[in-house]
């Protein structure tokens, strides 16, 4: 069976795109020192047990240190998780989300108007700018400023080697001190945004942080900083991954893409199997609190666990068929967004930003296709299932 991931060449750690079952469910990967968990009810078991597989990894990770992890949600455990994400849970309430579609709707059109002539590459010309415009307008940090955004998280996600925790090379330790560096930068033009809402807040999420108060206590001016990075790095690349893969499944499958043009009431369960198919954030990690058994291993107390919800939308035990690509799937209990307390604040909206885009898409351009002469490039991080350049024929 030739796959997309062969046609393609997508990183080659991302073996189970190619049919490829691990040996196990939970593997240690003796290269790198970390375990990597592949079966769907082991991943679900794992986000589950936040005791057992905390969300605070920063600590396992050599030279990161803490300074990102103030205010990170990502990075919390209960109680501290509990209650920022509560605060900030009012932000993305389904109406506030909801509203936003005339807004993405008109920025769409907008970009697609730009694009000349009978070309485009869809990632630059649309599946980029538009989440992360809508993400720097709910912030409210200048989306002119994008550019700077896509130059510190870029260098977050521009190696292709497998994450490890042994010695590293000194080609890595560059990479690593320059990926510190960049999100450093993001990190202070955060603060500096912060400080300004302080003194005059507005109508946007940055004011209503720095206003808001978790046990009687403002948030600092770190925590703001560090929650608006999360936001701005999950709510922009993985959102452009997700309009690219799509675009790019149903190119590759053409009757599921005559199907969806047939009936574009289907643009909603075909973004859920992309989301399964490519699942954007291709592995979640967390560390073990204690000694503890999953799928059949006794893993013991701090190590760095990376749960692959790539690989897991895949298990045979979960879906039937799962390499085939089917718009119609049902039921599709596909965990791209993760599972439990720390699911994807941001699924709904990334849904909507999903059905919005490809709606419009499929309707300005009905006979929309890849360039066999030019071909889709990926993100080159296992870590990201993504492509970063897709030239398409309007
Ligand atoms: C297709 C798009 C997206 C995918 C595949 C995705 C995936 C994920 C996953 C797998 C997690 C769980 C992480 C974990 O368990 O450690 C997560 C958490 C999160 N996502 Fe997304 N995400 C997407 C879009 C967004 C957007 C648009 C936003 C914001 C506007 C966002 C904000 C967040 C935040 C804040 C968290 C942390 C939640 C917590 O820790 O409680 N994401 N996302």
């Amino acid at each position: 069976m030739t796959t997309l991931a062969d046609t393609w060449g997508i990183n080659e750690a991302q073996f189970w795109l190619r049919g490829i079952r691990p040996d196990e469910p939970v593997e240690h990967d003796e290269a790198t020192g970390i375990w990597n968990v592949y079966g769907y009810p082991e991943i679900l078991q794992a986000l589950s047990d936040h005791a057992a597989f905390s969300s605070a990894t920063q600590r396992l990770v050599p030279d990161a240190g803490d300074r990102f992890s103030e205010g990170n949600l990502v990075q919390m455990d209960p109680p501290d998780h509990h209650k920022l994400r509560k605060l900030v849970s009012h932000a993305f309430t389904p109406k506030v989300v909801a509203d936003l579609e005339p807004r993405i709707a008109k920025l769409t059109h907008e970009l697609l108007d730009a694009i000349p002539g009978d070309r485009t590459e869809l990632v630059a010309d649309l599946a980029y700018p538009l989440p992360v415009i809508v993400i720097a307008e709910l912030l409210g940090v200048p989306s002119s400023d994008r550019a700077l955004f896509k130059k510190w998280v870029d260098a977050m996600f521009e190696s292709s080697d497998q994450f490890s925790l042994k010695e590293r090379t000194k080609e890595q330790e560059e990479y690593f001190a320059k990926a510190m560096e960049q999100v450093q930068q993001l990190t202070d033009y955060l603060v500096s945004h912060a400080q300004d809402r302080r003194r005059q807040p507005r109508e946007d999420l940055l004011s209503k942080l720095v206003l808001a108060e978790v046990d009687g206590a403002r948030l600092t001016d770190a925590e703001v900083a560090n929650f608006g990075m999360v936001l701005l790095v999950a709510g922009h690349i993985t959102t452009t991954m997700l309009l690219g893969n799509t675009v790019l499944c149903l190119d590759a499958h053409p009757d599921q893409f005559a199907k969806l043009r047939a009936d574009r009431s289907l643009v909603p369960s075909a973004i859920e199997e992309s989301l399964r198919f490519f699942s954007p954030f291709a592995a979640v990690s967390r560390a073990t609190g204690h000694e503890t058994e999953l799928g059949g291993q006794v893993i013991p107390a701090d190590q760095l666990v990376l749960l692959w919800v790539a690989a897991g939308n895949r298990d045979p035990r979960q879906f039937t068929d799962p390499d085939a690509f089917d718009i119609t799937r049902e039921p599709n209990s596909q965990i791209a967004f993760g599972r439990g307390i720390h699911f994807c604040l941001g699924a709904p909206l990334a849904r909507l930003e999903g059905r919005v885009a490809l709606s419009i898409l499929l309707e300005r351009f009905p006979n929309l296709r890849t360039d066999p002469a030019d071909g889709p490039e990926f993100l080159p991080s296992p870590a990201m299932t993504g492509v970063k350049r897709l030239p398409l024929l309007l």
